[in-house]
């Protein structure tokens, strides 16, 4: 079966489709083309933000697509730059018009902290977004809803001032940058553990280690990156604008055996990520 039909299983009952078609540093513009060729190509995940200032296309591009809204499962994330009860609600408001959707699958806080300011404690503000995204997934407007980016702390403040426990932490993760001891810690709490920049928004293709493998499988660097994240049951969010590495990055039905897998965790990330 193809990783495109296999899915995980959030704790609220909701399924996710294991891969996820990422959409960051795609233009407005760009976005109709890439997510119309990756539903085409079989994905059933799309994963954009406000920030990417993409949402009108990537909805778009699923609106026009001949398959079923619920066929299709879409995230979108509150900008990391908005904090607040009642922020959070307008800017809800403004992803679900700019998508053109009746509702969303799945709303993320971005992240922790705003971008320019990382690290800064928003503890209060992200308490009073999570409420809000609480209020919105009890009344069916978000199918479920999560965080990025958030440390063990970050989560733990949630949980202790909140009544739901997110369902999904997207954070970085690829092969080099793997966050053991967060990872662990979602899957204790029941938080499924997405991974963005699964090829280290490139970093990882250079890599000779990484190059090595894939020639024993006779597959490319980026289906290594991939289908070792997915062996760690993660859920890989892949980006491309080329048509043929969307393809390639779903064609991912080989197995990576227990020994390679071992050299893969021992690579040391030693190249920049954004
Ligand atoms: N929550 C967050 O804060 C956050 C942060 C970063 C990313 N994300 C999400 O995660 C997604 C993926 O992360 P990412 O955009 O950093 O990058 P990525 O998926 O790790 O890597 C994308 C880069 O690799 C290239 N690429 C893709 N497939 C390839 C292949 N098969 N062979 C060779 N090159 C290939 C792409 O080039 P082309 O496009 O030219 O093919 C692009 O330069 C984002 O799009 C976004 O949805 C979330």
């Amino acid at each position: 079966m193809s990783i495109l039909n296999e899915i995980y299983t959030l704790y609220n009952g909701i399924n996710i489709p294991k891969l996820g078609f990422g959409t960051w540093q795609i233009s407005n513009t760009a976005a109709y083309e890439a997510v119309s060729v990756a539903l085409k190509t079989g994905y059933r995940h799309i994963d954009t933000a406000r920030a990417y200032g993409n949402e009108e296309n990537v909805g778009r591009a699923v609106r026009d697509s001949k398959l079923k809204r619920e066929e299709v499962f879409v995230t979108s994330k509150l900008p990391a730059e908005i904090k607040g009860f009642k922020e959070a609600h307008a800017s809800f408001e403004k992803t679900i018009r700019n998508l053109g959707f009746d509702y969303l699958d799945l709303f993320l806080i971005h992240a922790p902290w705003p971008w320019n300011d990382k690290g800064r404690d928003c503890t209060e503000g992200n308490i009073a977004s999570w409420k809000a995204m609480e209020e919105l997934y009890r009344e069916g407007k978000i199918r479920a809803i999560g965080v990025s980016n958030f440390s063990i702390t970050d989560i733990n403040s949630i949980i202790e001032n909140c009544e739901i426990i997110p369902m999904v932490n997207q954070i970085a993760l690829y092969i080099g940058h793997i966050q053991n001891a967060l990872t662990d810690y979602c899957r204790r709490q029941n938080i499924l553990v997405e991974a963005y920049s699964p090829l280290a928004t490139g970093g990882a293709l250079k890599r000779e280690a990484i190059r090595e493998v894939a020639k024993k499988y006779n597959v490319s660097p980026a289906q290594v990156c991939i289908r070792y994240l997915l062996q760690k049951e993660l859920l890989p969010l892949p980006k491309s604008t080329h048509a043929n590495r969307i393809a390639e990055n779903a064609d991912v039905g080989f197995i990576i055996r227990e020994d390679d897998i071992e050299i893969l965790d021992s690579i040391r990330q030693d190249f920049r990520h954004f």
